[in-house]
């Protein structure tokens, strides 16, 4: 894919309507899910995103016939693979979601450790110490998992998170669906795509109860059969139009995603002074007035998400006063900051807090996206500041969001993709 740049001009308030697209942290467990059953099952309201594609091609490697794209079927039957190739896991960190199915399934896997990546190291070491306490045999051969089950089933287990996990915790619930006995897993991840994988497992024959709490209870079964679903919003997607709204002083109702998804980010807008309308069809944000100085600290479900925290800085930047953000979950979320400092940001980082001090305007530059959402929150402040401001690497942001330059655009704002010289790392 040639390197392209977003050119966006600032200083237009985006109004009208917009839909949300289905939820990519959703999708990606729903995809791996599928490996669970022999047959043909199918998923509707996928986002195109490359995360999504990247999870099919792994499907595809493993033996499975994936076809589609928004609907797309997958047929397991054939899924004998036991081994996620490292270029697919290095492409995309949540590949580690195979591990799980894997074993319950076939009662072997190698999974290449997968990297970590600008925003932290991203251990899967949670996800290791719960599958061996449902009996699998771990070992690190070469940067690669090998996984094994003595006498091929795994065994319910009563297992604890020492770290909230939402990629460890559904992992083990997808292992523990088709071990013998119950599970019980403490300090579980609460997110809506926990919850969102237990209603689609439980359509399989899975019986699992308590996701979206703390605690989850599963009893294995011995087969789960093929499922068809209609993938949830994505939240985060919705959170960012939010945010673009409020950053551009702009009236948007933002349809598809229901207010519960959001709770934490309308909270925070409302608190920096925006107006947040629950309605039947959708959130209606408007922000007529100057924003006010808003403290925020990242925290699991239910708190206000790690993904949001680059963008809401923005906020904060534009807002009138101090504010300051803490970042809880990952080790390096600031790589957008240096960025944002360069458009006139006055941020001051100290390890896991930024202080951040608004003023009134910031003005376009040239400035580079190093993750999907650095890259969106780099796009909200383009479209807030005064002049142009050049995104590179901007295809970071199509892993992540579907078309969300095309949404933003019949939204009235004024940017356009052009190619971009590749960016020496
Ligand atoms: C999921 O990542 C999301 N990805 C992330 O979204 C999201 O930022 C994150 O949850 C937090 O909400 C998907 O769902 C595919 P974690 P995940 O395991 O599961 C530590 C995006 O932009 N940890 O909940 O990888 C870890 O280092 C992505 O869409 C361990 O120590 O996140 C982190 O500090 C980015 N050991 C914390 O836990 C482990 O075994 C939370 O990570 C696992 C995690």
């Amino acid at each position: 894919m040639t390197a392209q740049k977003l050119v966006v001009r600032g200083g237009v308030r985006l109004k009208g309507e917009v839909q949300v697209s289905g939820g990519k942290n959703a999708a990606l467990p729903l995809l791996a899910a599928t490996l669970l059953a022999s047959g043909r099952s199918q998923l509707r309201n996928l986002p195109q995103v490359g995360d999504v594609a990247t999870m099919s091609a792994l499907l595809r490697h493993l033996g499975g016939d994936v076809s589609g794209s928004r609907v797309t079927v997958v047929d397991t039957s054939a899924a004998d693979g036991r081994e996620a190739p490292y270029p697919l896991v290095r492409a995309m960190r949540a590949s580690v979601l195979v591990l799980g199915p894997l074993l319950a399934r076939h009662g072997e896997a190698r999974v290449p450790l997968p990297g970590g990546c600008v925003i932290g190291p991203r251990p899967i070491d949670e996800h290791c110490r719960g599958l061996t306490a449902l009996g699998a045999e771990i070992a690190l051969e070469g940067g690669v998992i090998v996984a094994h089950v003595p006498g091929q089933r795994l065994r319910g287990a009563s297992h604890r998170f020492a770290v909230t996990t939402v990629t460890g915790t559904e992992t083990l619930m997808m292992a523990a669906a088709l071990a013998r006995g119950r599970t019980t897993l403490e300090n579980a991840a609460r997110e809506p795509e926990i919850e969102e994988l237990a209603r689609v497992l439980n359509k399989m024959g899975a019986r699992i109860s308590g996701a979206g709490t703390a605690t989850i209870a599963i009893d294995g079964v011995s087969a789960l059969h093929p499922v068809e679903h209609t993938v949830l919003p994505d939240r985060i997607e919705a959170g960012t139009l939010m945010l673009a709204a409020a950053v551009t002083r702009g009236d948007v109702l933002v349809r598809g995603c229901e207010t519960s998804l959001v709770e934490a980010v309308s909270e925070k807008l409302r608190d920096a002074g925006v107006e947040i309308t629950d309605g039947s069809d959708g959130v209606r944000v408007r922000a007529r007035q100057t924003l006010r100085p808003t403290d925020v600290t990242t925290r699991p479900h239910p708190g206000f998400p790690t993904d949001l925290a680059p963008l809401f800085t923005v906020v904060m930047a534009l807002a009138k006063g101090q504010s300051v953000l803490t970042e809880s979950v990952f080790e390096r979320r600031f790589h957008h900051v240096p960025e944002l400092q360069r458009m006139g940001a006055d941020i001051v980082v100290d390890g896991r807090t930024a202080v951040v001090h608004g003023t009134a305007r910031l003005s376009g530059a040239p400035v580079v996206a190093t993750d999907v959402r650095a890259a969106a929150a780099l796009l909200l402040a383009g479209l807030a500041a005064e002049g142009t401001t050049e995104v590179s690497q901007a295809t970071a942001l199509d892993r992540g969001y579907e078309g969300l330059d095309k949404k933003l655009r019949a939204l009235g704002a004024d940017l356009r993709r052009a190619p971009a010289p590749e960016m020496i790392a």
